[in-house]
């Protein structure tokens, strides 16, 4: 349905406003125990406050009052979580671009009601990767984000460290959670075009990690950052306005095969990438999102927060730098899927708040692809809106983006994909090796709105 369409028609701009005050937080680890040989972890979601810079706003986070730790594991590990619900609502927690099996998913159908727990378990079978978690309703996963539930979860491989990346979580390894929130007059988080058929909220406040302005002492050489767009709606092109170039090394599903330089970095909601950024002695320097050529039309950038330019955070390089090695030209191999060996292709439109027409339904399933198997899911928006395609428990690659090899930014696993409108993505994906013909898993826009109000499927694994 249509609905009433709702957009900040107008043009920001923080770029040289922003104060940068303020220390970066960089959310803690998550404690774990060992428990049976499995690692354990514990996670709240809860009520709290969060100070945006303006005093105390009411918000949501796990284990605290907004957002919440960073769950690490290693490949090969058996994870469990313990999940509380300590809200006044019922939430679910799904662990994004994780390869796991449906029961454990966090999706729709693994709902915890107010006080209950849910305790997923699973064996970490992925490459080194930055993955995430939120909730994930149907029809109501943009609010439960958008008042903090959100946090990483950093997936490590040891048989493929690359020793010569910084890694120190919190020292030269940062978690970048940017998020932009809007403040309404008594100070609350303003959500209020999250209804059905809304477009979305695009606030005028960026926060990372919830921090407000945010700058970052650097004492290395060299900086890892981990970016994740875990805005409901908002798009980033991030880049230097002093024209730095930096090394994109893994992208969502992981590490890719090389290090590209590059100077932007585009990313949808949803999306991550880990970017090495050299610094020199002493330097300033502004990590900035700038407007991006979407050519999307009249007002399509727009819907977006396209057209915007935001300062993000401030780096500012100590007087002496721990020395960091450069960033290796080779990273890791990555596997490559061949069109060969798909069995199957399927089309999917999205267009009106609906893919293939069909809003999302939690009785009904749209695709079943078999157990271990090969397919190649042909994507494309029909709107004049850009959107995005996330699907559940698999890393896929890009094959083709309107019929050309895609990008470097495109080139490693990907579980999200930005789609500007008309243009055709081939991805392919190996399905799981876990078959439960009961339990779906999840395909969707990552605009949060747009999956709220029905641009979601279900696929099972038969
Ligand atoms: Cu980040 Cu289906 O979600
Ligand atoms: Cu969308």
């Amino acid at each position: 349905g249509a609905g009433v369409w709702i957009w900040n028609a107008q043009v920001i701009s923080t770029a040289d406003q922003v104060d940068f005050t303020r220390p970066l937080a960089v959310p803690p680890l998550a404690p774990s125990r060992m428990v049976d040989g499995r690692r354990v972890f514990d996670l709240k979601a809860q009520a709290g406050e969060h100070d945006f810079g303006r005093g105390a706003t009411p918000t949501w986070g796990f284990n605290g009052g907004f957002l919440g730790p960073t769950l690490r594991a290693a490949r090969g590990e058996q994870v469990v979580v313990n999940v509380t619900n300590a809200l006044d609502q019922t939430t679910t927690v799904h662990w994004h671009g994780m390869h796991l099996p449906a029961e454990a998913d966090g999706g729709p159908h693994q709902l915890v009601q107010p006080g209950r727990a849910w305790s997923p378990t699973w064996k970490v079978d992925q490459p080194a990767a930055t993955l995430w978690y939120h909730p994930h309703l149907h029809g109501e996963t943009a609010g439960h984000v958008y008042r903090g539930l959100a946090g990483m979860f950093l997936v490590d491989d040891p048989a493929t460290s690359v020793d010569a990346l910084p890694h120190e979580y919190g020292v030269d390894d940062i978690p970048l959670i940017v998020q932009d929130k809007k403040f309404d007059g008594d100070g609350e988080l303003d959500d209020s075009s999250s209804f059905l058929g809304g477009v979305g909220v695009l606030g005028d406040t960026v926060a990372v990690n919830g921090t407000v302005g945010p700058y970052l002492d650097v004492t290395t050489e060299r900086v890892r950052l981990r970016l994740l767009n875990g805005s409901n709606a908002r798009s980033y092109e991030f880049g230097f306005p002093d024209g730095r170039r930096f090394a994109l090394v893994g992208t969502d599903g992981g590490l890719l095969e090389a290090a590209y330089d590059l100077d932007r970095i585009m990313l949808s909601p949803g999306e991550r990438a880990e970017i090495v950024v050299t610094v020199k002695a002493g330097e300033r320097t502004v990590l900035r999102s700038y407007p991006q050529a979407l050519e999307t039309g009249l007002l399509g950038d727009r819907f977006t927060g396209g057209a915007d330019t935001l300062d993000i955070l401030q780096l500012r390089a100590a007087g002496t730098l721990a020395p960091r090695p450069a960033v290796p030209q080779r990273l890791v191999a990555v596997p490559k899927l061949n069109r060969a060996d798909a069995v199957r292709q399927r089309p999917f439109t999205l267009s009106g708040h609906a893919i293939n027409g069909k809003q999302m339904d939690m009785t009904r399933v749209d695709a079943a692809p078999e157990r271990g198997s090969v397919e190649i899911w042909k994507v494309v928006n029909n709107d004049g809106t850009p959107h995005n395609f996330h699907i559940h428990d698999v890393q896929f690659q890009v094959l083709t983006q309107g019929g050309a090899a895609p990008p470097p930014q495109l080139s490693g696993w990907k579980d999200t994909v930005y789609l500007p409108p008309n243009v055709t993505f081939e991805l392919i994906m190996r399905f799981s090796d876990y078959a439960d013909a009961d339990t779906p898993y999840m395909f969707h826009c990552h605009v949060l709105y747009h999956e709220d109000a029905g641009m979601m499927g279900q696929f099972v694994v038969v």
